[in-house]
């Protein structure tokens, strides 16, 4: 299980430096003029969502199963908790559906992973295991809101 989680939270930040790399690498052949040069979204919603939103947030609700012991351990869930806080990000670009009730469920996310990633900092395990219920609780109201048949079928897992 710790192989797997390892393995996704590689490939999440393999994907977040993918997505920091294209967004810095010109065009090979012709450049565009900087002014022309805006960020472009990669993953869809939901491979987001699936990549690096799903994962991460189940790094921290695994929390409650034990801290991390190592240093490498809390390293890794830092960079899990700094890829959610930063998806929250993402969320907010050009994917937002619109600039409202959009933004403020995003900034939930935002705000608990924020406090995520200084709780991991801080190698904190209780603090990091109080934030599950606002995680949980920043998923569900955008996913009441915004995703499509939310609610209408059985629920796996936390999401
Ligand atoms: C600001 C809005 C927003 C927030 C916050 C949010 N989601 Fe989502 N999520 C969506 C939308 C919209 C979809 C539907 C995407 C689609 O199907 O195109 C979705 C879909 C998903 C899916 C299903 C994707 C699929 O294609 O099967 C998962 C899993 C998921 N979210 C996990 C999470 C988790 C876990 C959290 C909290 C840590 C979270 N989401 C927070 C908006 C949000």
């Amino acid at each position: 299980m710790r192989s797997v989680e390892t393995f996704i939270g590689a490939a999440a930040l393999t994907l977040l430096f993918g997505l920091v790399l294209f967004a810095q690498t010109p065009a090979a052949s012709q450049a565009p003029a900087a002014s022309d040069v805006k960020p472009r979204p990669v993953a869809s919603m939901s491979e987001l969502m699936v990549q690096i939103i799903y994962p991460t947030s189940d790094a921290l609700f695994y929390v409650v199963r034990g801290a991390p012991t190592t240093e490498k351990g809390w390293n890794e869930l830092q960079a899990q908790m700094l890829m959610l806080a930063e998806s929250a990000n993402l969320l907010m670009d050009q994917r937002a559906e619109d600039k409202g009730k959009w933004m403020v469920d995003a900034k939930l996310l935002l705000d608990v992973g924020r406090a995520a990633f200084r709780a991991a900092k801080a190698k904190d395990g209780p603090a990091m295991e109080a934030l599950s219920d606002q995680l949980y609780n920043a998923c569900v109201t955008c996913h009441e809101d915004y995703r499509q048949g939310y609610g209408t079928r059985p629920r796996a897992g936390k999401q």
